[in-house]
């Protein structure tokens, strides 16, 4: 399914804003990854990515999205931040991730392992480019169940099925979903956690 790059930008600035700081910093406090190379896969406009990068100095942060509109807003959006020197946006997909393996300190993605089309291909390659020692955290969520209510309300107005679909996607069905994808790839040890208003699978290499 391919996603529209300005009406996603618009519902990211007009109502999705608040969730990416809380999950930036809940990533980093649970995996005390501060430096390194960070890489958000999937990451449209940039956000998740951008406020790591925000939070952690230590960061070299790649925004990696196979949608060129989606890397131009995303470019845009890390020199309005003044983020440039630190954040590079590259075009590529997850499924064939363009760097050498035990290179990358901590991969996150939120919002976008639901449209992968080869999940376990795409989860094996995490697997493969992190370094002994690195973290990934890949999911999505709405970082807690207070900023999930207002946006809740708001995404109502534009889908009415919106939360039937995040249900889908995050609730039980997603999470047994995840349990079976989990078994088919190489990854050893992995937890996946129905937190912060969202599904996420965390694992160490
Ligand atoms: C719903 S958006 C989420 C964007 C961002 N992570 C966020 O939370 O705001 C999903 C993104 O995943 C990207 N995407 C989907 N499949 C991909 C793939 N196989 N490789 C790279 N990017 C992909 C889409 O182009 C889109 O930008």
């Amino acid at each position: 399914m391919k996603i529209d790059a300005k009406d996603f930008e618009k519902v990211t600035k007009k109502i999705l804003a608040p969730v990416y700081p809380v999950i930036a910093e809940n990533i980093i406090k649970e995996t005390g990854v501060v430096s390194g190379i960070c890489i958000d896969l999937g990451a449209g406009p940039g956000n998740l990515g951008l406020e790591l990068a925000k939070l952690a100095s230590g960061f070299k942060v790649i925004l990696l999205d196979m949608s060129e509109e989606m890397l131009k807003i995303a470019e845009k959006n890390c020199s309005d931040m003044l983020l440039a020197d630190r954040v590079s946006s590259w075009k590529g997909n997850v499924e064939q991730l363009p760097f050498q393996e035990d290179t990358v300190d901590l991969v996150v993605s939120r919002g976008s392992i639901f449209f992968w089309e080869d999940q376990v291909k795409a989860l094996n390659e995490v697997y493969r480019i992190l370094k002994p020692g690195g973290y990934a955290y890949l999911g999505g969520g709405f970082g807690n169940e207070e900023l999930l209510s207002q946006i809740r309300a708001k995404m109502r107005e534009q889908n009415p099925q919106w939360d039937n679909e995040r249900k889908k996607r995050t609730g039980k069905v997603g999470f047994l979903h995840f349990s079976e994808l989990m078994k088919k790839t190489v990854i050893p040890r992995y937890k996946i956690s129905r937190k912060q208003a969202g599904l996420w699978i965390i694992f160490k290499k």
